[in-house]
């Protein structure tokens, strides 16, 4: 059995959940896109088709929206569909899910006035027919508005379609875990992890508001349809629980097991966790492939605690796996596993030069190569790759690294001032003085001053400087590409353009590289890895007739938040104790990183802490599967350019 992916509108027309039988372990109706672009077009057209039949109907359609990243290209789809298709809003009338409190209108943190951003300014739907809570409402009058709001829902006949999201919690709309089966709209304080997840949109975790009001688990439930969007490996965890899991007032969403008209739109990173893509042989018979066998092998020897080379036929049988015993034998299986796991490993990542390379990840010749390794903001190099990174410059590699985004929304004000403070004592300024006027004058509402990003942008470089000259890399190798996308002043980007391919473009045509390093971060649809990574990938598609592509492969390293697979892994770079540590102190350069990063995300070890681990723990890894001990492997994976 595969991973079904869908292409069409018609994969997600519901399938009632008593005949649903993709798996037994699936309790709730749901369709897996390769991208997450893709699937949010097909959503978007169920909408639309939606608005349409009930306008030919002469009825109103009743929506139920969401706000967060999730929904941001079904808007943009729609709205698309209203300029270029007149899909007309003129019928619609909506009911947001919820919204933050105390919330005025006009703070930009806003869920009104994200909805208006994404969608209302730019349709034609009546301003009457619009219902977002009002975060603004005083305290005494919240339990009134929200029995209002219900009432207001019920009054227009109820939700025709309710579009969700999920949270790491398992909140829907703002429906925290211990939220009741039958709650209706009403004032819910927010979950820890709720808020640490917002703290970037609010530039940190204080600014995030303790409440909210949200529509309740019954006032979703009583909606005719409903489509929940998932998408990225973060929300991996949390979908398998709920599709999987027990119902359960700890996670929220799994109330929509009950409910005869729902179906979750994932893409192949959120459905990853679900057992029928994780471990397909525990569910059916299914077609091994060599990336399956060996996705199977890794797993079995997690779960029988053997290293590759012990595993018994009885082993295979007792999990799941008989029909690949009646492909191969557990001998050949066992034998073939081991040898292709010791083939990754190499110390030698730009190339061992006069060594037989067949069975070696990366080719002898030339011995000296030409390297370009991307960073998407100016420590990913050294966090992912700093050991790889060492041993290439130390192997005589014509080493480059570009830093692909300033990074400067990742200072804080605090660091910032510091710096502008000794400026200004060194060389007394009305610049200097301005920044300090300018960030002791924020207030959570306001953008950073241009002076002020400059500023935030220059620490980083120079701490970047201080890491690559730490591992003797001459300043003329070190770029800074500051791509236009990133430089908005917020933690909303811009869209990838012309003007960012442009400059990776030029410089991947004027190093002419036999080996690119980038993040390869393919299933966080929204962040900074991702987008860095498409400009990429566009500027490779578009130097694809010059003669240097032929020999430029790409291997990808994964950002700080999560790691390949082990048998993922094309290249293992092992390191040394001392190169451990070598590599602790090049992140530590990065000073601005450190102690109370600005965006941590869930994860509270500061970077070095968490590179370090990972990269240990895959070495334990490779112990555990019967292979070397080292200390540490930086793990890579190459991606085939066609
Ligand atoms: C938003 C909402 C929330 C989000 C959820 C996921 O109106 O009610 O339940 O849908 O927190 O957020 P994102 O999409 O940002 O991951």
């Amino acid at each position: 059995m595969s991973t079904l992916i869908a292409k069409t509108a018609q994969d997600i027309s519901h399938k009632p959940v008593g005949q649903f039988e993709e798996t037994r372990f699936e309790k709730i109706h749901n369709v897996i896109f390769e991208d997450s672009n893709v699937a949010s077009i097909q959503v978007a057209q169920e909408i639309a088709d939606l608005i349409r039949k009930k306008q030919a109907l002469g009825q109103n359609c009743v929506l139920g929206l969401a706000t967060g990243s999730s929904p941001i290209k079904v808007y943009e789809e729609l709205v698309r569909m209203h300029k270029e298709e007149g899909l007309s809003f003129s019928n619609v009338i909506t009911f947001n899910l919820d919204e933050y409190l105390p919330m005025e209108k006009g703070n930009m943190q806003s869920y009104y006035y994200f909805m208006h951003e994404h969608l209302f300014n730019h349709v034609d739907i009546p301003e009457e027919n619009i219902n977002i809570p009002d975060g603004s409402i005083p305290q005494e009058d919240v339990v009134e508005y929200c029995l209002s709001y219900e009432k207001k829902i019920k009054d227009n006949g109820g939700i025709d379609f309710q579009l969700l999201g999920i949270g790491r919690t398992g909140h829907i709309g703002f429906n925290e875990p211990g939220s009741h089966y039958n709650s209706g709209t009403r004032i819910i304080t927010l979950d820890h992890i709720t808020r640490v997840d917002a703290a970037p949109a609010f530039l940190g975790i204080d600014n995030v508001p303790r409440k909210a009001i949200t529509m309740g688990i019954a006032t979703v439930r009583s909606a005719k349809r409903i489509v929940l969007l998932g998408w990225g490996n973060n929300k991996a965890k949390i979908i398998k629980k709920t599709i999987e899991g027990e119902i359960s007032s700890h996670v929220p969403a799994t109330y929509l097991q009950k409910h005869n008209n729902v179906t979750f739109v994932l893409d192949k990173g959120a459905g990853s966790e679900l057992t029928r893509n994780k471990t397909p042989w525990l569910v059916g018979s299914c077609e091994w492939t060599e990336e399956l066998t060996s996705k199977a092998i890794v797993w079995l020897c997690a779960k029988t605690g053997k290293s590759i080379l012990r595993l018994t036929d009885k082993d295979y049988n007792d999990n799941g796996m008989s029909d690949l015993l009646s492909l191969e034998d557990s001998y050949d299986l066992n034998i073939k596993m081991f040898n292709k796991l010791q083939h990754t490993i190499t110390g030698w990542p730009g190339g061992k030069p006069n060594a037989d390379d067949t069975s070696r990840p990366e080719r002898a010749e030339p011995a000296k190569k030409r390297v370009i390794i991307f960073s998407p903001h100016p420590d990913d190099d050294v966090i992912s790759m700093g050991g790889t990174f060492d041993r290439l410059i130390e192997q005589g590699h014509d080493v480059h690294v570009a830093y692909q985004t300033s990074g400067n929304i990742a200072v804080s004000d605090k660091e910032a001032l510091k710096f502008a403070e000794i400026a200004n004592t060194i060389t007394p300024s009305k610049e200097s003085e301005s920044i300090i006027e300018a960030i002791l004058n924020k207030d959570e509402n306001t953008f950073d001053a241009l002076e002020v990003r400059t500023l935030k942008g220059a620490i980083r470089r120079s701490e970047s400087y201080a890491a690559t000259r730490y591992l003797g890399l001459d300043d003329s190798h070190v770029h800074f590409l500051n791509l236009p996308f990133y430089e908005t002043g917020t933690i909303k980007k811009n869209n990838l353009s012309n003007a960012d391919i442009d400059i990776v473009v030029d410089l991947i045509n004027e190093i002419k590289p036999h080996q690119i390093f980038a993040a390869g971060d393919l299933a966080d649809p929204h962040g900074t890895h991702k987008v860095c990574l498409d400009a990429i990938f566009e500027a490779l598609k578009r130097l694809k007739e010059e003669s240097f592509m032929k020999d430029c492969w790409l291997w990808l390293y994964r950002g700080a938040w999560h790691e390949w697979d082990i048998n993922e892994i094309e290249m293992a770079v092992p390191m040394s104790p001392d190169q451990v540590l070598k590599k602790r102190y090049a992140i530590f350069c990065h000073q601005s990183q450190k102690d109370g990063v600005m965006f941590q995300g869930d994860d509270s070890r500061e970077f070095w802490m968490r590179a370090e681990e990972r990269n240990k723990h895959t070495a334990a890894k490779y112990k555990a599967l019967g292979l070397a001990d080292y200390a540490a492997i930086e793990a890579f994976v190459r991606y085939k350019m066609d």
